[in-house]
């Protein structure tokens, strides 16, 4: 029996107003544990795929199904569900900028209704694998766009989603903790969670070689590492 996917796209069109499509026609299946990179050059569209994907906007053609469910079908508190377990990253980051580290990091916990002597220990935890752990009290808008990155992360996997969607998770931090951040992904998508990762960061495709949602012309073709000279030229 085929696995369900846990993504899927079929014949997706995305365009803004009454511009020209972004995307055509994607056919797009993402199995439960997958690892994708997402690529293409900027303006090509990762983050509308992305946001398809998170279910923050809506395709201008065709379906998209997460967790086995087509969400044109799906109502706002089914939509509200289905984004629980879902970790983004924005490029944007997107934190609450008047509250510290800490409550950015602890909010989906405290969504899912955990207890605070516990939401403390795993947050902390997490705070200081991202090299977070000289500030966690530290007012979010005094952070430096790295530090604001790292935290973003740390919020999008401190539930363990089913999903982690991420914008360019290490454009901003500096080149030596952008392989441990791709180990923190590594090690949740080994837990389980499925990944997409939007970069241009080539060191990372080389040290870390994962199959990759190729942008271009419109369409989607998917490279993975075995086909040689094409993986190497993303
Ligand atoms: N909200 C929007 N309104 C109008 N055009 C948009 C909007 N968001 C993105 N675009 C356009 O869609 C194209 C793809 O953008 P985007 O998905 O951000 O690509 P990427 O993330 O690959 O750089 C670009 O031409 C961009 O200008
Ligand atoms: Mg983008």
């Amino acid at each position: 029996m085929s696995k369900t996917p846990i993504i899927r796209m079929e014949n997706v069109c995305i365009r803004y107003g009454r511009g020209p499509e972004i995307l055509s026609n994607v056919n797009l299946s993402l199995e439960k544990g997958s690892f994708h990179y997402l690529t293409g050059k900027s303006g090509a569209g990762k983050t509308s795929l992305l946001s398809m994907m998170y279910l923050a906007q809506k395709p201008s053609k065709g379906t998209v199904s997460v967790f086995g469910n087509n969400v044109n079908f799906a109502n706002r508190n089914a939509l509200a569900m289905f984004r629980r377990r879902i970790g983004v990253v924005f490029q944007d980051f997107r934190l609450l900028e008047h509250s510290s580290a800490f409550d950015n990091v602890a909010l989906p916990l405290r969504v899912c209704g955990m207890n605070e002597k516990e939401i403390r220990k795993r947050v902390n935890e997490l705070l200081k694998w991202v090299e977070i752990d000289r500030s966690p009290t530290a007012i979010t808008s005094t952070l430096s766009g790295g530090e604001k990155q790292r935290v973003a992360i740390a919020r999008a996997v401190i539930n363990r989603p089913d999903v982690l969607l991420a914008d360019e998770p290490t454009g901003n931090v500096d080149n030596d903790i952008a392989p441990k951040l791709m180990k923190l992904f590594v090690e949740l998508n080994k837990l389980g969670t499925t990944v997409v990762i939007a970069t241009h960061n080539e060191n990372l495709i080389k040290e870390f070689c994962y199959p990759c949602i190729h942008l271009k012309n419109h369409g989607v073709t998917i490279i993975n590492p075995e086909d040689g000279d094409e993986y190497a030229e993303i």
